[in-house]
């Protein structure tokens, strides 16, 4: 499959779309399914994956080596540091579990999950370090808004920043007002998180209405409404595999100005500021 890419403000690519984790290796006994889910995404070609410390206490990091085994090389994975471990030397600990844990020697993109009370200059020195020390290769945030991203940017390091992981969907516009144009001018990639927001959108009439325009579901237009977005990594999490199956058919589905028009009037964005929302 040919899987659309997006370039990294350094000029490295990765990929427009991925597999999230949340809420996975929560129940031991769910373990092999979600593996399996994931494993099927990656045998259909979905090689970003996105996972956290902090999903399942580091299970959902296991569950992604079991489904990555043989396979690293072909994957860019994602994982991020809990803000409580977001000093200069517990970043640095809290990498090396995550790293043991996804049975990898590096991570494609490290995060800090959220901004919490430590300096935002001890993360990214940590952020640093662990670059030169080829464990991660880039560094990214989460849940910033532009205030935050200004700050981070204004450290030295930070303007390496690749990537901003935040809650943007259709039923979440507020980012297009300021913290999406900022990033996009310097080119640091947005991931979408809850891109359909967590399935309660789904039922909406307007997306049944475009969805049925073209044969597709729901889900598939809800993605495709922000795959079609340059810089953008959407990353809908699915431990079905039918899940699975339906979302990456969101990569085919090519929305028109009328469906657009439909979905803005469905969805309009939002008049001015807003913070930034958080699941
Ligand atoms: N940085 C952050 O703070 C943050 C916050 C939230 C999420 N994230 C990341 O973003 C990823 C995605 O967000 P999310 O998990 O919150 O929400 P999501 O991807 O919007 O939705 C996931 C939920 O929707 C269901 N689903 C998936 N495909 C479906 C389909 N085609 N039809 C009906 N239901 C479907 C899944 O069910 P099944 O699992 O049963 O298939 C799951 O319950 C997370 O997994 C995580 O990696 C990051």
């Amino acid at each position: 499959m040919n899987m659309p890419q997006i370039s990294l403000p350094d000029g490295e690519s990765a990929p427009a779309y991925g597999q999230g984790t949340w809420h996975m290796g929560e129940s031991r006994s769910r373990f092999a399914d979600e593996a399996a889910a994931l494993k099927l995404g990656i045998d259909l070609g979905i090689t970003l994956i996105d996972t956290a410390e902090m999903y399942g206490n580091g299970v959902a990091e296991e569950i992604v080596a079991e489904a990555a085994k043989g396979r690293r090389d072909e994957l860019f994975i994602v994982s991020k540091v809990l803000p409580y471990n977001a000093s200069r030397n517990s970043t640095i600990d809290a990498c090396e579990r995550s790293l043991k844990r996804l049975k990898t020697d590096r991570i494609d993109l490290y995060l800090l999950h959220w901004r919490g009370s430590y300096p935002f200059a001890e993360t990214l020195a940590a952020f640093d370090k662990l670059k030169q020390q080829g464990k991660i290769r880039h560094h990214g945030v989460s849940n910033f808004d532009r205030n935050d991203m200004e700050e981070w940017s204004r450290i030295a390091g930070g303007e390496t920043v690749a990537s901003n992981q935040i809650l943007y969907n259709l039923a979440r516009r507020g980012p297009e007002w300021e913290v999406l144009p900022w990033c996009r001018k310097r080119n640091i990639s947005i991931m979408a998180y809850s891109p359909i927001e967590q399935g309660r959108m789904l039922g909406h009439k307007a997306l049944g209405e475009v969805a049925a325009r073209h044969g597709a579901t729901s889900a598939q237009v809800a993605l495709a409404w922000l795959l079609r977005q340059d810089g953008m990594i959407v990353i809908p999490k699915a431990s079905r595999q039918e899940h699975v199956r339906e979302n990456l058919g969101a990569l085919d589905l090519k929305l028109t100005q009328q469906d657009l028009a439909d979905l803005d009037r469905a969805f309009p964005p939002t008049k001015g500021r807003t913070s930034l929302g958080m699941l």
